[in-house]
Order: structure tokens, then C-alpha cells, then sequence
């Protein structure tokens, strides 16, 4: 029988813990912040930033909303950063990506106070990271960790398979899974658009994390029976539905499901999980910057 995952009930968990913390926190006088800044009218990234504002609100941790046009100058986005850098009731800010193309990214990423860096995007971060010191994981691959810890997958000597190389999750999940100790010591192969006989090397995978952004774009004759598949895309793709369209993952549930042993659905399989280690992240970043120890797993 193939495991379905319930990406709702583990994220549920984890929202618990991070409560518990909260409330260490306000008990001792300090609420914790996080400021969502969003420079675009895409829809995707709307939904996105309004859900982890509600996630805010849930958890008792003080949401603080910027928009900023996406027509108005970078530096109308780098002074806001600045702002939010000073203000000490901020513990975290995240800019939602992608920005618009007037506006450099990387300057974004470096802008951030990397102790404020709860995306774990900041290239002092991203170097913490893989020197194997992380101050804050980024929160998809870290979600795909607890995901994999909660359901008892044990990730030590497996060959595991990233499709997908992005900055936001391709590239951190391999050096999580790299990384000495629970959770990391896989053997790891990152595969994207230019890896040749992709399906040769997905089928290898004990634990196959599809990461890529192609609508449905692995199917069950590339996944190897029994692994752990891990689906990381969130697709539009047009539908008849009153919204006119659907959410698909990277993977083609239906054939998928019959050669895995257990695989994360979409939606309700990495996504909340996303949402929570943002929120992890935020009252992390609130313990370390006031001092007040918090007990977060
Ligand atoms: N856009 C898509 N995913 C993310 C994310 O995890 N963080 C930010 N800041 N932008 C995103």
C-alpha cells in the first residue's frame, strides 16, 4: 500500500511547537515578528504572502505587510529593507520572490539583515549552510526534512534525487541531504533541464524530491518501485474550475503512486510545511535577537 502523506497533520505539529515558543517569547516581553514585503501583482505570490500572514496571526506572531508597486525603482525596495533591518519589533523579513526584473536580486538577498534572513536566502546564510552551521534552513527543504522525519524515512547511505536546481530549493535540499547526521548523509544527485536520460538517473532514487516547475513532469516509469517521492511543485495549469485553473505538482500523481512506496500529494503535501518553517524560522530569529531561550525541535 502506498503512503499517502498528510503534509496538513505534520505541519499541524510543528505549528504546535512553534506556538509553545511563541508564548515563551511574549511571556517574556517579546512578540515576534515577521515582515512579508511583496513587489509584484503576480496572483501566485499574492496567495502565497497572504498565507503566511494568516499563518502569523494563528501562532500570535505580529504580521507586518509592505507593498511596494512593481513599477516603482529598486531603491523604493532597498530603503524599505533598510527600515525594516532598524526596526526592532521585525525579527524576520522576507521579500517574495521573483521580483521584477528592474530589480536585482541578489542585492535584495544581501540587502537583508542576515540575523533578520528568515528565508536563509542571504549569502553569509547560504554559506552557513553548506559549511554544514545553518542559522536558519530554508523553509521548503527544511519542510521536506521533517516531512522525511515524520514519517520514520530514513535518509542515511540512500541514494536521493533532486530534479531541480533552483536557489530556493534545489540547491539547499541537496546540501541538506549531504550534510552529516539525521536527516542528511544521503548519497545525492541534482538533475535538471540539461541532465541528459533524466528518467536513468530518477529511477535510481530511494528518495526522488521533484523540485523542477514542469507540470507534472515525472512520471511512474521514472520513479523506482517503492521509493519516497517528494513533490515540490505548485503548477497553475488551466482548467474548468471557477477559478480557471488547477494546482498540479511536478509529478503525475496517479502513475507516480503506483511504484511508490509513499509520496506527498499537491496540494496538501510540502506546501503547509513551507508555511510552518517560515513560522519556525521567524521565532527562531526572535529568540536569538532578544536572548530569550526557546525549545524548538
Ligand atoms: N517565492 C517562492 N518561494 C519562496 C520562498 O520560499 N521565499 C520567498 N521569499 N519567495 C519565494
Amino acid at each position: 500500500m502506498t503512503r499517502i502523506i498528510d503534509g496538513n497533520e505534520i505541519a499541524d505539529e510543528i505549528r504546535a511547537d512553534v506556538k509553545a515558543s511563541v508564548e515563551t517569547l511574549t511571556d517574556a516581553g517579546v512578540q515576534p515578528g515577521l515582515a512579508t514585503v511583496l513587489m509584484s501583482e503576480d496572483g501566485a505570490s499574492e496567495t502565497y504572502v497572504s498565507m503566511k500572514q494568516e499563518a502569523c496571526e494563528e501562532l500570535g506572531i505580529a504580521g507586518h505587510h509592505h507593498e511596494i508597486g512593481p513599477d516603482e525603482p529598486a531603491d523604493a525596495l532597498f530603503d524599505r529593507i533598510d527600515e525594516l533591518n532598524a526596526d526592532p519589533s521585525v525579527h524576520g523579513i522576507l521579500v517574495q520572490m521573483p521580483v521584477p526584473s528592474h530589480v536585482d536580486k541578489a542585492t535584495v538577498l544581501e540587502r537583508i539583515d542576515p540575523e533578520k534572513d528568515v528565508d536563509g536566502f542571504h549569502p553569509e546564510n547560504v554559506g552557513r549552510l553548506v559549511a554544514g552551521n545553518a542559522r536558519y534552513k530554508p523553509c521548503t527543504p527544511h519542510g521536506v526534512q521533517k516531512i522525511l522525519a515524520a514519517e520514520g524515512i530514513d535518509t542515511e547511505g540512500k541514494d536521493a534525487v533532486v530534479v531541480g536546481r533552483s536557489d530556493i530549493v534545489g540547491k539547499p535540499m541537496a546540501n541538506l541531504l549531504i550534510q552529516y547526521g539525521d536527516g542528511g548523509n544521503a548519497t545525492t544527485t541534482v538533475c535538471h533541464s540539461r541532465t541528459e536520460d533524466l528518467a536513468e538517473k530518477t529511477r535510481q532514487a530511494d528518495i526522488l524530491v521533484a523540485a523542477a516547475g514542469v507540470p507534472e513532469m515525472i512520471d511512474g516509469e521514472m520513479v523506482k518501485e517503492g521509493a519516497t517521492v517528494i513533490d515540490v511543485g505548485v503548477n497553475r495549469v488551466d482548467a474548468d474550475t471557477e477559478k480557471g485553473y488547477e494546482l498540479v505538482g511536478d509529478v503525475e500523481f496517479d502513475s507516480a503512486k503506483e511504484k511508490a512506496s509513499a509520496i506527498t500529494p499537491v496540494p496538501g503535501g510540502v506546501g503547509p510545511l513551507t508555511i510552518a518553517m517560515l513560522m519556525y524560522n521567524t521565532v527562531k530569529a526572535a529568540s536569538v535577537q532578544s536572548g530569550v531561550a526557546v525549545d524548538l525541535p
